[in-house]
């Protein structure tokens, strides 16, 4: 069972295919990609690496490309400038050229750091993300958004480099920890919210074999995540307006995120609390139902995912809020619900009615 879906963005449009067992067929996949004789850079993290670097690099040679491997430590810490400097070290070591590609093999910390060294070195070469996490594999290996971080703070440094093919080989979920999945599974939940009503109600119908990581229930919902993904860049690629409506919940979770320090919550955790925290937003300001932020809180419990962020002050937040990248003169824009499939972006809140939906989440 595959499933292909397409970026449209003219001349660099590109699929993403989504199966078990794809990995294995990463270097025919990437054959047209590049002349026989350009080498490739496999980039990949040292937990990835010891399930899955064996198997991505024997089928880049099986299908006779010369492939160097760097395997960077897993964390947020190695999107940093130092990893990058690596990375070109390699690539140049190596013998990449411009006609050369970047496979990212891992999580979205790899996808992120491997897709700014593509988009920088020799001023771009061609970029193959193969995400293995849930949430890489529905956000952040779809879209173009690379980056690294800086001791001041996260992706500060970056740029639009869209890949040239995208592998989501769902077999690689097996050995991924189930506090990553269920994290993942909170990126899921928020193309129902965003976009469609529809997917929000299978996704309720489908939890218990989305728990299990069911194959079936796996490929349909990272499909309809992706088609979603791809329809919202394909409109508006650099975040000029609607792409922002991909940041329900994130407000709240940055800041989240900031304020308890990073790895206290996991990306997807802090983005259950700030999708809840958004849909009551959501209900005080444009009318969302209550019955429906009440669904999406029940689904999150389901997935034993937080609802609140224990132990953090609003004046914490608040203040992390402020300095978020996203924030047009210190004030946070919000991406608030109308009602399941449909999400505005740029809102404006009212500063005491932010402090207050924060005092009356429950859990
Ligand atoms: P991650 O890359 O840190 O991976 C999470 C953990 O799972 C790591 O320890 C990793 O080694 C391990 N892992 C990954 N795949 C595995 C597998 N199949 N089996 C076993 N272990 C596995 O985290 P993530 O949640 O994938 O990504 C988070 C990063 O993505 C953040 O840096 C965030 O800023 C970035 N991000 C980028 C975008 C974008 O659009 N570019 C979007 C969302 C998030
Ligand atoms: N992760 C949000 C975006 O890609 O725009």
């Amino acid at each position: 069972m595959e499933r292909t879906v397409q970026v449209e963005l003219g001349s660099r449009s590109y699929p993403i295919r989504i199966g078990a067992g794809l990995l294995e067929d990463l270097g025919a996949a990437c054959r047209t990609l590049a002349p026989p004789d350009a080498a490739a850079l496999l980039v990949t993290d040292d937990r990835v690496a010891s399930h899955w670097a064996a198997t991505a690099r024997g089928s880049l040679e099986a299908a006779g490309r010369r492939c160097a491997t760097v395997v960077i430590p897993a964390g947020e810490a190695s999107k940093c400038g130092a990893r990058l400097t690596e990375l070109y070290d390699a690539a140049l070591a190596a013998g990449l050229d411009r006609r050369s590609f970047m496979v990212a093999l891992g999580g979205g910390v790899v996808g992120d750091l491997t897709g700014y060294a593509a988009a920088t070195y020799l001023r771009g070469i061609a970029l193959v993300q193969v995400p293995t996490t849930l949430l890489a594999m529905v956000d952040s290996s779809v879209g173009g958004k690379t980056g690294i971080n800086l001791p001041q703070g996260k992706n500060l440094v970056g740029a639009f480099h869209q890949p040239a093919r995208v592998l989501a080989d769902l077999a690689t979920l097996a050995t991924l920890p189930d506090r990553e999945y269920r994290a993942g599974l909170a990126e899921v939940i928020k193309y129902g919210v965003i976009y469609d009503a529809d997917f929000f109600a299978r996704l309720e119908r489908d939890i218990a074999a989305l728990r299990a990581r069911d194959e079936t229930a796996l490929l349909s919902a990272v499909a309809r995540s992706c088609e979603i993904k791809a329809a919202v860049v394909g409109q508006d690629e650099r975040e000029g307006g609607l792409r922002a409506i991909l940041n329900f919940g994130h407000t709240l979770a940055h800041a989240i995120e900031q304020a308890a320090g990073y790895g206290t919550y996991l990306h997807g955790e802090a983005v259950a609390i700030g999708m809840h925290y958004a849909a009551r937003l959501s209900c005080r300001t444009r009318g969302f139902p209550a019955a429906d932020a009440e669904r999406l809180a029940g689904w999150l419990r389901r997935v034993e995912l937080p609802l609140t962020a224990k132990g953090l002050s609003w004046e914490t937040v608040r203040a992390a809020m402020a300095v978020d990248k996203k924030s047009a003169a210190r004030a946070p824009r919000w991406a608030l619900a109308d009602r399941l499939g449909a999400v505005a972006h740029g809102c404006a809140v009212l500063e005491p009615l932010l402090e207050e939906v924060w005092h009356g989440l429950d859990e």
